[in-house]
């Protein structure tokens, strides 16, 4: 009979540890109420200890998310697991997820302890977590660089202490698919209560072998696997969700065993995790990316107008892929908006609705059709911002291969106009400079990048920022169909969060070792 695989989301945790990602807690809550339409089992909502904002977001996703099992992290030490309890105590149902790092390498250097240290802090550490919740899972960081035997023994003493999730992480990314079935194999005959918990895994992808380890442990009969949205993790990633569940779906025949999952809400979930990180999916990503249904060569377009199996293994439709229809115009009316807005997923207050209307005939102005890809910018872009301290009134810029390219900006904070104006290598620069006036600070760009959301000479520009001031890294995404205000939306969006006081940097517990 087929089994079903639990899915355990960390994109809030383990994705948000992305180099140079810092979700806010709403759209950290935005990608909750994601993952809450997509059916997955469990969310990772964060690492409680390791920031204020980090347990606001917890705590807010503990209270309002009802269904999955809400997780949060902690270190297999007091303060980490009174965080993870008192920020998970509105759950419905809350898991605690502690850790210590098992293998030698990380217990002599990192932890500065020994195995016999290890496994009373973890004992120690589940019993905690047993008096805030029955639902515990444990975690032997670098488990793929551990000694089998000890892990065994560990294993053991977490179950016997009440863990009911024993999860087996490949934390640098090291082990191939036929050694990761091989480990799994040895835990499950050697350790005494496994049968009686959930064993689960948790890959990165350092060698690009995230997936394909983790469908080698689901062959041995693993009951659970830890993905992100996009894959996105530390460093080259985590196991990708979007990759995993098809894989289970497509290849049901060879792997037996499916997800509660659904799928449909794939693509809608990769779009909103890749906007509100600033992370951009790759065109050839499987599943996902733009190309993963486009048929180049002229072989493989007759095959598939004669018969789409022959180059199509899955259909975009399965892991909802809209087919970009030309939907709306300028005569568009706010109920026809807002059917379309129901029609694509979105589930937005009155006030959002009614900013994305405005958003939306300010755009139908200048641009003839408006797609389902160019709300869907809209709306992650535009309308899932944090409430604006500064907001663009106007700009003006001249420019030529011959002049210096100058910028004017008109910016409105809690009601006054405040104009500027500055000189800049382009106009770009020149705008940017300008509005760095206008509010009195000056910052780093560190990244910049501009896109077309859709084909045409008339798309929507879609531009992210990464500005950095006082060591903190603020990211900025703004939309239209003029570039160069779709960057000064992008740019101001970055001023704002600096201006509102949210703050990218972690806190101190993220950095220490036990
Ligand atoms: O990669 C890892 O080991 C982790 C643990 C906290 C599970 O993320
Ligand atoms: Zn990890």
């Amino acid at each position: 009979m087929t089994s079903h695989v639990l899915i355990f989301d960390t994109t809030l945790r383990d994705g948000e540890q992305s180099p140079g990602v810092s979700l806010t807690p709403s759209e950290k809550i935005e990608i909750a109420r994601q993952l809450l339409r997509l059916k997955v089992d469990i969310i990772e909502a964060g690492f409680p200890i390791a920031s204020p904002g980090d347990f606001e977001a917890v705590s807010a996703i503990a209270r309002e998310i009802r269904g999955p099992v809400i997780c949060g992290l902690a270190r297999a030490n007091p303060a980490d697991v009174d965080a993870a309890g008192r920020a998970l105590s509105f759950a419905e149902r809350k898991r605690i997820h502690t850790f210590i790092a098992a293998s030698d390498v990380h217990m002599k250097f990192k932890l500065r302890k020994e195995p016999h240290e290890v496994l009373e802090a973890a004992v120690r550490a589940v019993k905690q977590a047993r008096q805030y919740t029955p639902d515990v899972e444990f975690s032997a960081e670098d488990a793929t660089r551990s000694s089998p035997e000890f892990l065994c023994r560990l294993f053991q003493a977490a179950i016997e202490a009440g863990a009911t999730t024993i999860n087996v992480p490949d934390t640098v990314g090291y082990i191939i698919p036929s050694e990761f079935a091989a480990l799994i194999r040895y835990l499950k005959e050697n350790t005494p209560g496994i049968d009686k918990v959930v064993m689960s895994v948790h890959c990165h992808d350092d060698l690009g072998l995230a997936v394909a380890n983790s469908l080698a442990a689901v062959r041995e009969g693993v009951g659970q696997i830890e993905c992100t949205i996009n894959g996105i993790g530390e460093r080259a990633g985590n196991a990708s969700l979007e990759e995993v569940v098809m894989a289970l779906r497509v290849r049901r025949d060879c792997l037996d065993a499916d997800v509660r999952l659904d799928a449909t809400q794939i693509y809608r979930s990769s779009r909103l995790v890749s906007t509100l990180t600033g992370m951009p999916v790759p065109g050839n990503k499987a599943v996902v990316g733009a190309n993963a249904f486009a048929h180049e060569s002229g072989i493989h377009q007759d095959g598939v107008l004669k018969e789409k199996s022959t180059y199509e293994i899955m259909r975009p439709e399965d892991v909802g892929v809209p087919a970009s229809r030309l939907v709306l115009g300028k005569h568009s009316g706010r109920h026809a908006f807002r059917e379309r807005l129901i029609a694509l997923g979105y589930h937005l207050e009155e006030g959002d609705v009614e900013r994305a209307f405005a958003r939306f005939k300010d755009m139908a102005d200048r641009k003839k059709d408006i797609s389902d890809r160019d709300i869907e910018a809209l709306v992650e872009n535009e309308v899932l911002k944090e409430s604006e301290i500064w907001t663009l009134d106007c700009f003006q810029v001249a420019t030529g291969n011959r002049s210096l390219p100058t910028g004017t900006v008109s910016l409105i904070k809690e009601g006054a106009t405040v104009h500027e104006a500055a000189c800049g290598d382009g106009p770009v620069d020149a705008l940017l400079r300008a509005v760095e006036r206008a509010v009195g600070a000056d910052f780093h760009l560190q990244e910049f990048s501009l896109r077309a959301v859709t084909g045409g000479k008339d798309a929507l520009g879609e531009a992210v920022v990464r500005v950095e001031r006082d060591g903190v890294v603020y990211l900025g995404r703004g939309v239209s169909p003029d570039i160069l205000e779709a960057s000064i939306r992008a740019y101001l969006q970055a001023v704002n969060r600096w201006a509102g006081g949210f703050s990218a940097r972690r806190g101190e517990a993220e950095g220490e070792a036990d």
